[in-house]
């Protein structure tokens, strides 16, 4: 897909996803690689009304070479790329039900939401840990990410929100609904006792659609 199909499929996607709520006024932002460096969300800018043409353009060494003013949360994304060399994309959203479960203190930090569908797992994988809470914007979390995504296609910043990587555009933003649908179904779960997958059916799943 060249460059301008890419910014055009950004804000498309972005529109939607703001469209239904999965973010709100300013907040989340989103990057995708491309040959001669990635695009990005500008700072500030709201998903419901991004333009192409002002996106953020970094360079492979993800200094900002034209466009608006990217993202704050520009090392974030930096920290996906570098720890998962698979990842063309990025997004971070403070979707409510996975920052819901980012607030929770009595859950597994290492993998806070079980198996319970087939589409979480395929989508987001065996784990989602939680990174420990840092302000936005604050470039001391960019190790913790890393360290973190090393192990994990998505992780959930604590108090804040999640942070999801795909092969492409289009696989991160469809991570990123199968995870706030997943953060959903267990809040409404919370005190029942579902049945999870089993880890046999999570490591076929895993061999079947290799993520
Ligand atoms: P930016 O507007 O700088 O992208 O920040 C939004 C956000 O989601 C912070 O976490």
């Amino acid at each position: 897909m060249d460059e301008a199909a890419t910014r055009d499929l950004l804000v498309s996607l972005a529109a939607s996803l703001f469209a239904r709520g999965f973010s709100v006024g300013s907040a989340g932002n989103i990057s995708v690689r491309l040959d001669d460096g990635y695009l990005m969300t500008p700072t500030n800018s709201s998903l419901g009304r991004l333009d192409a043409a002002r996106l953020s353009k970094l360079g492979p060494d993800f200094r900002h070479l034209s466009g608006d003013a990217p993202s704050k949360e520009v090392f974030m994304h930096r920290a996906m790329y570098q720890a998962r060399p698979e990842c063309g994309a990025v997004v971070h959203l403070h979707s409510t039900m996975a920052t819901a479960v980012s607030c929770l203190q009595d859950v597994d930090p290492g993998n806070p939401i079980p198996p319970l569908t087939p589409y979480f797992v395929m989508r987001v994988g065996r784990r989602m840990p939680i990174v420990p809470y840092y302000r936005p914007g604050d470039a001391a979390m960019e190790p913790a990410i890393h360290a973190a995504a090393l192990n994990a296609r998505a992780v959930l910043l604590a108090n804040h929100g999640p942070v999801v990587g795909g092969k492409t555009l289009t696989d991160a933003v469809y991570a990123a609904e199968e995870l706030e649908e997943a953060a959903k179904l267990f809040l409404l779960l919370r005190g029942a006792n579902p049945r999870l997958l089993s880890g046999a059916a999570v490591d076929d799943l895993l061999a079947t659609f290799a993520g």
